[in-house]
């Protein structure tokens, strides 16, 4: 595997892959890496002649007061696992690298993004689909691959993509899970033993959102009410926000009638948790509904 750290290089060497006709992946990441990375890793290695992972913890992405000076880092092991992996280049610029010192020009996500995640984060999604604009700009992937765990993002970077004719095909993964439930996620490692443990709050209020549905609750509201039970029973836990949403616009939902997603997010001390699930109603999925609810025997 090579490891290259600036822009220009970067560019030369995927371009030599693409003068050999090689379908180039983009995997997109801050580092930190786990077997949700891994797996995003391997669907871009399944896919493409030639894989280029990007190592880099975004700063315009966290607001002041964030998580960026303990975001978890550990580059020797992330390239260990990247070499592993048969990835071809690891693109690891430094901040001062991407970002002039004179930088003025970000990309606005529009409404996307000033929802859910952006109303608790602002300037988060500018930063995202900034850095993810450069990284395609700068490597010009055939495909780039991105975690259903940050849905959100997912999908303004698909917006980010169609709105600004990128030639690139956003490929998503779904989330991978822990045995426990809980989604992968570089910031589990600050969770303690017992944060764990309430952390498994976040994984059964989707768990419960999709039995109310299979039971043939369809009203959004009441759909929300079933998230917020689970997670309330959790009093270490506090919630930033549950939300039954279109899955392409993420506007609230009054009915679950179609395809949709329930979102999750809440705080575990200094920990924050997101995760989501699509919901599909039985008639949607193809499936019968249930006979008869719980218990109604
Ligand atoms: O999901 C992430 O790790 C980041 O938000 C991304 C897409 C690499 C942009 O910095």
């Amino acid at each position: 595997m090579e490891r290259v750290g600036s822009k220009a290089e970067a560019r030369k060497t995927v371009a030599d892959a693409h003068a050999e006709h090689k379908t180039v992946a983009l995997v997109p990441t801050m580092g930190a890496l786990h077997d949700g990375h891994l797996a995003l890793v391997r669907a871009a290695c399944a896919r493409a002649e030639y894989v280029v992972v990007s190592v880099f913890v975004n700063p315009t992405q966290f607001a002041p007061g964030e998580d960026y000076e303990t975001y978890p880092r550990d580059i020797d092991h992330d390239m260990d696992l990247l070499a592993a992996e048969g990835v071809d280049l690891a693109f690891t610029p430094s901040a001062a690298h991407m970002y002039a010192g004179d930088a003025g020009v970000t990309v606005d996500p529009g409404p996307l993004g000033a929802r859910w995640e952006g109303e608790v984060r602002p300037g988060h999604f500018t930063g995202v689909a900034t850095v993810v604009t450069k990284l395609l700009s700068i490597v010009r992937p055939d495909v780039a691959y991105f975690g259903e765990k940050d849905y959100q993002q997912l999908q303004v970077v698909r917006r980010a993509v169609a709105d600004l004719d990128l030639a690139v095909t956003v490929t998503p993964h779904p989330v991978v899970r822990d045995r426990d439930g809980l989604a992968l996620s570089s910031r589990n490692v600050h969770l303690s033993a017992e944060e764990r443990v309430a952390a498994r709050a976040v994984p059964a209020a989707l768990e419960a959102v999709a039995e109310a549905l299979a039971w043939g609750e369809r009203d959004a509201r009441a759909l929300e009410w079933a998230m917020t039970d689970v997670l309330a029973e959790e009093p270490s836990l506090a919630i930033d926000y549950v939300a039954v949403v279109d899955p392409a616009t993420l506007e609230p939902l009054d009915a679950v009638d179609r395809a949709a997603r329930a979102l999750v997010a809440a705080r575990i001390g200094p920990t924050r948790l997101i995760d989501n699930c699509e919901l599909l109603p039985p008639a949607a999925a193809g499936e019968p509904a249930p006979a008869h609810r719980k218990g109604s025997e």
